[in-house]
């Protein structure tokens, strides 16, 4: 496979499915390969430098306005444009600072024992779900248990959880390279519901405040006294609850993946690293170009989209020998499955902790889990995971 055959595989619906054969052609032909005034980099040294530059820009309104005439109408785009995740310094750094100082490690750590409580009732439905000993585990662990965590983590009760899915759902076909015109209306509309949704918890919270995550962020403020304002307050609410959601699915299910099909878990820390490189729950992720630059000796002209394939970057050789083998015991594996820089994913430690409960906890409830059947791939490739995990657990 030459390398614009690779770049366009990687660019079809579908590619989701196993991108690795056209991350190694692509990489074969170089760490950063121009094409139609795009760059696609899939060598872990340069995809570290790119998001650690801070000459590179997120997708942010100016580039939007630049960019996209009517994007201002499509509520879907909207929402995100005031979140961290869309925003560039100075006015990032003000906001993550603000939204650290209340995502604390000791909130995170709080919610170990609702992480435990709720992986426990998982389990006991997967027990009760299963025919013949078979169950899907995506549907009855891997899906329900992180949405159930952001809810505890937002302050959001249980019974919404169902609401919340399908809204986040609808959202995130939208971060995908290529959606279509039926997915960006259905995010306008969940885009929508989910800011009306936001503005009366707020409301409510302002008045009644209580220990969850959307009174903090109400009411955090600088040492100068500045606040969020109110649509970087909605923005950064639903930034956290599609950040955490889907994500943390397909790390799950893709380590109860590796499990279920004979490897084994030493420690699982170190196995929920190595699940991160092997199968990156997010593949890809964008920078702009903001000045003229090089990147692994290739020159990149201002204003222009580079694509940074994260999934590739854990698998290239130059960082991680023998890339295509899970070892859990891989010296200094530190995948890019989080990002780096600036904009590392701020709710890490949160996946980490998900992972390292529910992992060892479904090992010791059902010790001779198997692979029983076909898996089913959601074949999206930004957020990459599986759409059905049928697993027997006798
Ligand atoms: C395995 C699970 C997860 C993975 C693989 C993941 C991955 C990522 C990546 C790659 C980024 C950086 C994107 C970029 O630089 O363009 C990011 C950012 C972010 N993530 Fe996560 N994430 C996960 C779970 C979570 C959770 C559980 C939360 C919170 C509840 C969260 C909240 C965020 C936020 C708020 C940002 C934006 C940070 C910023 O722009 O400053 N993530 N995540």
């Amino acid at each position: 496979m030459d390398a614009a055959t690779a770049i366009n595989t990687l660019l079809t619906p579908g590619a989701g499915r196993d991108p690795y054969p056209a991350y190694a052609a692509l990489r074969a032909a170089g760490p950063v390969i121009g094409q139609g005034g795009a760059f696609f980099v899939t060598g872990y040294a340069a995809v570290d430098a790119v998001l650690r530059d801070s000459t590179m820009r997120v997708y942010d309104s100016a580039l939007l306005d630049e960019q996209w005439d009517d994007w201002r109408g499509n509520k879907g785009v909207e929402l995100f444009v005031d979140s961290m995740l869309r925003t560039n310094a100075p006015h990032h750094t003000s906001m993550r600072r603000l939204a650290s100082g209340v995502f604390t490690a000791r909130r995170v750590a709080r919610l170990r024992e609702v992480i435990e409580a709720q992986v426990e009732e998982a389990l006991d439905e997967l027990a009760a779900h299963r025919e013949d000993g078979v169950v899907d585990v995506v549907r009855h662990l891997a899906y329900p248990l992180p949405i159930g965590v952001i809810c505890a983590l937002l302050g959001v009760p249980v019974s919404d959880r169902n609401l919340f899915r399908r809204l986040a759902e609808a959202l995130t076909a939208v971060l995908e390279v290529r959606f279509t015109e039926a997915q960006a209306v259905a995010a306008h509309e969940a885009a929508k519901e989910l800011e009306d949704y936001f503005s009366a918890m707020i409301a409510l919270r302002r008045q009644e405040p209580r220990d969850d995550l959307v009174t903090a962020l109400a009411a955090a403020h600088d040492a100068d006294g500045s606040t969020l304002s109110a649509g970087e307050l909605l923005g950064n609410l639903a930034l956290l609850l599609v950040a955490g959601f889907e994500t943390t699915t397909n790390l799950l299910a893709n380590g109860i993946h590796e499990l279920a099909t004979g490897r084994v878990m030493k420690n699982p820390d170190k196995f929920v690293e190595e699940s991160l490189r092997y199968d990156s729950p997010v593949q890809l992720t964008e920078r702009f170009t903001s000045v003229d630059t090089t990147v692994a000796g290739v020159g990149i002209p201002a204003g222009s989209e580079i694509v940074l394939f994260l999934g590739a970057a854990n698998r290239d050789p130059d960082r991680f020998p023998d890339p295509d083998r899970f070892d859990e015991d891989r010296p200094g594996n530190a995948p890019l499955s989080f990002g780096a820089g600036a904009h590392y994913c701020l709710g890490a430690p949160l996946a980490r902790l998900e992972a390292q409960i529910a992992l060892p906890a479904l090992v010791r409830r059902f010790p001779r889990m198997e692979a029983a059947g076909e898996p089913r791939s959601r074949e999206r490739l930004t957020l990459r995971g599986w759409a059905t995990l049928p697993v027997s657990v006798d």
